[in-house]
């Protein structure tokens, strides 16, 4: 996705009890989305279906945490993150995801699934958008953006082994001091 996106800085929300569902092939490739989805991304089912899923990448999402997303996914193991995307009209909206990968019956992923819910922000803004914007400026710092990619991957990393904590229980601790 190219990093000059249209952005308006508006923020759209969505219910509480709504949970905004998305299904990918194993390249990411968008093969299901439900009515949320398409309501808070402004966009049809035509327009999604087929479509990678950096469709909504929010440019101010760090690489990394997409990197730990797939390695986590396609060693077969669900994972936890805090996301902002963006909307069709450039507007954009926090999710609390949980991702997870479908099995067929002799344990081979065939697809990925992901379930989203409306984020305490609380934590989005006390705790994730400024570890979010150390993340992305450690990447724009290097030239290459694999560079920039290893070294915020280090820096998480770091961070983690800095609080003796593993990056799943990381994520849940946020969510129990809510
Ligand atoms: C099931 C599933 C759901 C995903 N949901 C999102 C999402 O909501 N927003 C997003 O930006 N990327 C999502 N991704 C990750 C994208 O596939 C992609 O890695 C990410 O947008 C970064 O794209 P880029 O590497 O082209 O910049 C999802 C991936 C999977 C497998």
């Amino acid at each position: 996705m190219p990093k000059n996106v249209f952005l308006t800085g508006r923020e759209r929300t969505f219910h509480r009890d709504d949970v905004i569902v998305s299904k990918t092939d194993l390249k990411g490739r968008i093969i299901y989305a439900n009515r949320v989805f398409l309501d808070v991304a402004g966009y049809t089912e035509k327009e999604v279906l087929g479509q990678p899923h950096s469709l909504i990448r929010h440019p101010e999402m760090p690489r990394c945490v997409f990197k730990l997303l797939w390695s986590t996914l396609e060693a077969g193991q669900e994972i936890f993150a805090y996301v902002v995307n963006r909307c069709k009209n450039g507007d954009h909206y926090w999710v609390y995801a949980h991702v997870t990968p479908s099995f067929d019956a002799s344990g081979n992923i065939i697809s990925y699934h992901s379930n989203r819910r409306v984020p305490d922000m609380a934590i989005v803004n006390e705790h994730i958008i400024p570890l979010y914007k150390m993340l992305l400026e450690e990447e724009q710092r290097h030239a290459s953006r694999k560079d920039g990619m290893l070294a915020s991957e280090q820096m998480v990393l770091g961070l983690l082994e800095q609080h003796g904590i593993a990056y799943d229980e990381f994520v849940a601790t946020l969510g129990k001091a809510a």
